[in-house]
């Protein structure tokens, strides 16, 4: 229980909603979400029709820069993002220092906090338009190395230089998957399924990750730190995490022998702390739209590429048990963006570990047009009160007498 006395501060009433559940942080112009009828929309255009229209380079643009570029703008955004994609050596020096089991969503936290140290200038809050600019165009073009060089510190192997005749998405899984012994192609298959995911996940608006992004530039952090921040922020299995968790929960039911009744029974007793991973949304109380695009989108992409993945079945399973279980129903727990996510990425040869690297990549254009708007509105620092509960004024107490 808590004193109403106690939400009265010295500065007026304060409200407590821990979790953030209903409280507003910002105005936003960049992305709306209707949880109850399923919408979601970058800009005012529809996801499905920016699904399967578009490409996750001029979304980007569409979120940053709030409008979707002439074929000059894009071209030019593009060539800009292709100067960019090459990281100063110095850098490969900080990954060799990770040692090589390393989880990939922290290495890439680390090497987007060195920017800062590689680009101090983008230290001042006071820079010229031109020059956040610049610093956009970095970390968008940075950040596929990145990721791939994350991986490729995870198993031990040499890292890929980028290939810039490559578009933004072949060139990441050149950069992942190439070997220096064997040569490598990349499928148009698999590059335009991973465009299409990344789309998916460009923004969100006022999540966790991106919550943390805008409190951390509202102290006018540097937007390396502030994204570096938001990486780590989506790394938890509630958030980001929750693609890998998945699929190894996935894994777990079918060595279990793929009784996915016994799982659903797990996940309503409220003695054992097991989610079903992927069920359920804070926004979404209906269907999450973006589940929907790409659980047609992994049916797509297993049928093209010939993969008949068991886990699929198990996920199906799982869904229609849920679909028609009072537990889930009356909470309003569906499949989320990152039940389906895993079982494309799995597809793609992506490992799980890499998910959440995979959801960064996607996410980094919001977060970068999040970041924005916050600096250009001029909001004020993010300061949230609290209701103490803790103990009154006590005299200090002296060692010999505790
Ligand atoms: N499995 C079983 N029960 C669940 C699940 C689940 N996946 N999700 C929610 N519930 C239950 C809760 O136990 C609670 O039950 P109660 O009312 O009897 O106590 C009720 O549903 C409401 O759940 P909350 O945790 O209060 O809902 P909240 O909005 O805080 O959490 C969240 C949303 C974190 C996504 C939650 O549904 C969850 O943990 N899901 C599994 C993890 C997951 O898939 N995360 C990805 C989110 S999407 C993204 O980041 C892209």
């Amino acid at each position: 229980g808590i004193d109403i006395g106690k939400l009265r501060g010295e500065s007026g009433l304060i409200t407590l909603d821990p979790g953030f559940k209903n409280t507003g942080s910002t105005t936003s112009a960049i992305t709306y979400l209707d949880g109850e009828k399923g919408i979601l929309r970058y800009r005012g255009y529809s996801i499905e029709e920016l699904a399967e229209k578009s490409t996750f380079l001029e979304v980007s643009y569409l979120l940053i820069y709030g409008q979707l570029p002439t074929l000059a703008q894009l071209t030019d955004f593009q060539n800009q993002i292709k100067v960019h994609t090459l990281v100063h050596e110095d850098i490969k020096k900080i990954l060799e220092g990770f040692p090589s089991n390393s989880h990939p969503m922290g290495v890439l936290s680390s090497l987007v906090t060195s920017l800062t140290a590689f680009y101090p200038e983008s230290l001042d809050p006071n820079r010229s338009a031109d020059k956040v600019n610049l610093s956009i165009i970095r970390i968008l073009a940075k950040m596929p190395t990145f990721a791939a060089w994350a991986y490729k510190n995870e198993v031990g192997h040499p890292v890929n230089y980028p290939d810039n005749s490559l578009n933004y998405c072949s060139n990441f899984l050149k950069m992942m998957f190439a070997l220096p012994a064997a040569p490598y192609e990349v499928d148009p298959v698999i590059a335009n399924a991973l465009d299409k995911l990344l789309i998916l996940h460009a923004d969100h608006e006022q999540n966790c990750s991106t919550s943390t992004v805008r409190v951390v530039g509202s102290s006018q952090a540097s937007l390396y730190a502030s994204i570096s921040a938001g990486i780590n922020a989506l790394w938890g299995p509630l958030h980001g995490g929750a693609n890998s968790a998945v699929i190894n929960m996935l894994e777990n039911i079918k060595k279990d022998g793929g009784d996915t009744k016994k799982w659903m029974a797990k996940a309503k007793d409220k003695d054992d702390p097991f989610r079903l991973m992927g069920f359920g949304h804070r926004v979404y109380k209906n269907f999450d739209p973006r589940a929907r695009i790409i659980k047609k989108a992994a049916d797509d992409v297993l049928d093209k590429l010939g993969v008949n993945d068991p886990i699929l079945d198990i996920a199906k399973g799982l869904e229609e048990v849920a679909l028609n279980d009072d537990y889930f129903v009356e909470r309003k727990l569906y499949p989320n963006v990152d039940f389906y996510s895993g079982i494309i990425y799995r597809a793609l040869g992506i490992p799980v570990d890499m998910f959440t690297v995979m959801f960064a990549l996607g996410r980094l254009p919001g977060w970068i047009a999040q970041w924005k708007e916050m600096r250009e509105n001029h909001e004020p620092i993010g300061r949230p009160r609290q209701i103490y509960v803790g103990e009154n004024l006590r005299s200090y107490v002296d060692m010999k007498n505790r």
